[in-house]
C-alpha cells in the first residue's frame, strides 16, 4: 500500500484527528475578521481548507452562511474525520478541488452562488502559476462586490516581515523551489488583472496577515 492510499484508508476518531497548532492559535483572531468581513455573504468557499480544523471552528460560528469545504482528493479522509467531530448544519463536505481545474466545483444541494471565498496558507504552498490560477478562478466566478480573503505571510517592499517568515521562506522552497513566501505587490498587481480590488489589510498574530479583496467593475 503506498503512502496516500493508506492515509485514506486510515479511520480516525476524535482521539487521533491530526491537529494543528497554528490552526488553533490563530483560529480566533481569524474568525474575528472574518466575522466582520464577511457580515454580508450567504456562501463561501474555502480553498485548501487543509485538515479541517479552521472549517469546524468557523463554520458553528458564522451561523448565518454555508461554509463549503475543499481540497485536493487526498486531505477528504481527514477533513470529514473533523466534520464527523465536530458537526455543524452548515458546514458542507470537501468538494474536490485543485485549482489547476478549469472551474470552481459546486454543490448542487446547495441552492445559492458562492459570494465569498476564504484560502488559508496556501498561497505560499502553490506555485506562482497555480496561485495566478487561483485568482483568475475566483476573480471569474465571484459576483460583483463577492470577497475573497487570503490568510498567510506576505513581503512587502522587498522585506520579510520578520526573522521566522525568512527561515520558513528558505525552508519552503528547500522543500519544493516553485513554493515560497509571495511579495504582497506582485499579489496585488496579478489581482488587479481578475477585478479584484485590495480593499483591507489586517495585521495577525505571528506576523502573517489577511488581505481582502473585492470584485469590482471600475477598478481605479
Ligand atoms: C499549508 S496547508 C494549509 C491548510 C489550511 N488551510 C490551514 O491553514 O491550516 C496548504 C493546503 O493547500 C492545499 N493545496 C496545495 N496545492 C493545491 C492545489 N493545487 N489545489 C488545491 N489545494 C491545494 C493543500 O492540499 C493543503 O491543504
Amino acid at each position: 500500500m503506498n503512502k496516500s492510499s493508506s492515509i485514506r484508508n486510515h479511520l480516525y476518531d476524535a482521539a487521533t484527528l491530526p491537529f494543528s497548532q497554528a490552526c488553533e492559535n490563530n483560529q480566533q483572531p481569524i474568525l474575528d475578521v472574518l466575522q466582520q468581513e464577511l457580515q454580508d455573504a450567504t456562501h463561501v468557499l474555502e480553498v485548501g481548507s487543509g485538515t479541517g480544523q479552521h472549517s469546524v471552528y468557523f463554520a458553528p460560528r458564522l451561523t448565518h452562511l454555508y461554509w463549503q469545504t475543499s481540497d485536493v482528493f487526498a486531505n477528504h479522509v481527514i477533513i470529514n474525520a473533523w466534520h464527523a467531530a465536530h458537526p455543524a448544519p452548515n458546514l458542507y463536505a470537501p468538494l474536490s478541488f485543485n485549482v489547476s481545474s478549469d472551474s470552481v466545483p459546486i454543490n448542487k444541494t446547495i441552492n445559492a452562488p458562492y459570494d465569498a471565498v476564504f484560502t488559508a496558507n496556501t498561497l505560499h504552498i502553490m506555485s506562482w502559476f497555480l496561485v495566478s490560477k487561483l485568482f483568475e478562478l475566483v476573480g471569474n466566478m465571484l459576483p460583483l462586490e463577492g470577497k475573497f480573503i487570503v490568510y498567510g505571510p506576505f513581503n512587502e517592499n522587498g522585506r520579510y516581515s520578520s526573522d521566522s517568515n525568512r527561515q520558513f521562506d528558505y525552508s519552503l522552497r528547500q522543500r519544493d523551489s516553485n513554493s515560497g513566501v509571495r511579495a504582497l505587490e506582485d499579489i496585488i498587481e496579478m489581482a488587479e488583472k481578475q477585478h479584484l480590488l485590495l480593499i483591507n489589510r489586517y495585521k495577525m498574530p505571528a506576523n502573517n496577515e489577511i488581505l481582502v479583496f473585492q470584485k469590482k467593475v471600475d477598478m481605479p
